[in-house]
């Protein structure tokens, strides 16, 4: 598999419990990218950080994508954790609150 070089860099991945997300998590951790997991599913989150975490830097949030308030108060968690500002990635995947995609 092809392997992409994210060394220093920091990627928020929204959707990041299962699928798409998921996915794009494990290709950014072992291309050495430190990652901010977003998902509303808590007990998802928790099991694939614990699962992915040797292969580098994880942070987690339970966000709800539509609310800005939670969004702006999870980057400056993930930001403040995994990186200085201006050094960031964004990857992900988002369904509206009314299940459209
Ligand atoms: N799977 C595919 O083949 C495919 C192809 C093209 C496009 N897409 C699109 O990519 C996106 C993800 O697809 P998937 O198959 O990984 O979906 P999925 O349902 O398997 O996973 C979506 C994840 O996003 C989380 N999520 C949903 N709404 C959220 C919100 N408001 N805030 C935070 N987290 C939220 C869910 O809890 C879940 O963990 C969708 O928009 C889908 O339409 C998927």
């Amino acid at each position: 598999m092809n392997k992409f070089d994210f060394k220093g860099r920091v990627a928020i991945v929204t959707g990041a419990a299962r699928g798409l997300g998921l996915v794009i998590t494990e290709r950014l951790l072992d291309g050495g990218a430190a990652v901010s997991m977003w998902d509303m599913d808590r007990a998802g989150l928790d099991a694939e950080a614990r699962r992915l975490g040797a292969k580098g830097k994880i942070h987690t949030a339970v966000v709800d994508v539509v609310d800005e308030l939670q969004v702006n108060s999870a980057t400056k968690a993930a930001l403040a954790y995994l990186a200085s500002p201006g050094r960031c990635a964004g990857a992900g995947n988002i369904r509206s609150r009314n299940g459209a995609r």
